[in-house]
């Protein structure tokens, strides 16, 4: 599927989000026990989403900021931990200077698509020898979802469905890092099969995390053209009565040298 150049504007649906799509932050939390937060250090959670891995890190006893462009994700994660401080902003235009000992990020990075201003907005956000420790969709994440998607808006508008997400693959990303001044200790990319939640499971996700591609559909067809994205995938995605996402993650380590 063809990347757009240019950065589309999301819309974050937070209470669906709440309510099925937990599954994000359960799996961030190992990423936690990677970035091993010590009580006083300053972190970063960056597209902290509904703030549960941020909140998760003040536990720790470090001093935490959580930041993200989306004013309904922002409002959702003030209203779970008022105690935690959340700061609404895009981060691939944030201006922080050495604050930070650490810069920790689940399932956001492949959002947003301009990954060199972001890699340099984290190297200048980050002290001298701070951390990077984050968590995304790699290369080849969700294909057979895409997949399906794309043929199915491109069956209904005419032309082929342009993604919004960038999946690198481990050189691309190590490139990127490291043009911005990283050293990259630690890369893997991996398979990690998803479980959705209920009968619904796959048209949730799809509406969740895919719903912009058939906002551009006729009103009258979205529905159709979604119900048909969930039927092509289903012979390789629902397996003994459970939906699952054929999730590709890429976890890294770099350091500010
Ligand atoms: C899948 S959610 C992950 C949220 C959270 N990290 C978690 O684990 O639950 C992705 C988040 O990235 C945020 N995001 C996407 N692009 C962003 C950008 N340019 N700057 C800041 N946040 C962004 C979205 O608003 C959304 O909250």
């Amino acid at each position: 599927m063809e990347v757009s150049s240019t950065q589309p504007k999301q819309r974050w649906d937070a209470e669906l989000y709440e309510a099925r799509h937990g599954f994000v932050w359960h799996f961030g939390e190992s990423l936690v026990e990677l970035l091993d937060p010590k009580p006083g250090e300053r972190i970063l959670d960056l597209g902290c989403g509904p703030g549960h891995l941020t909140y998760r890190i003040a536990e720790h006893g470090a001093s935490v900021v959580g930041l993200d462009a989306s004013p309904e994700m922002i409002g959702q994660a003030r209203q779970n931990f008022p105690t935690v401080h959340f700061v609404l902003q895009d981060a691939a235009s944030m201006a922080f200077d050495d604050e930070f000992d650490a810069v920790f990020s689940n399932a956001t990075l492949h959002w947003i698509l301009d990954a060199t201003a972001v890699a340099k907005a984290m190297f200048s956000a980050l002290r001298k020898g701070g951390r990077v420790v984050a968590e995304f969709g790699g290369r080849g994440n969700v294909r057979t979802v895409e997949t399906a998607i794309n043929a199915v808006i491109e069956k209904y508008s005419g032309s082929p469905a342009v993604s919004r997400r960038f999946y690198p693959s481990v050189g691309q990303y190590a490139a990127i890092l490291e043009g911005a001044g990283f050293e990259l200790r630690f890369a893997h990319l991996f398979d990690r099969p998803t479980p959705l939640e209920g009968e619904h499971g796959m048209e949730n996700w799809i509406r969740q995390f895919s719903g912009f591609y058939f906002e551009a559909l006729p009103a009258d067809v979205r529905q159709q053209a979604l119900n048909e994205a969930v039927e092509r995938v289903r012979p390789t995605l629902f397996r003994d009565g459970e939906w699952f996402a054929d999730y590709r993650r890429l976890r890294i380590i770099a350091v500010k040298i």
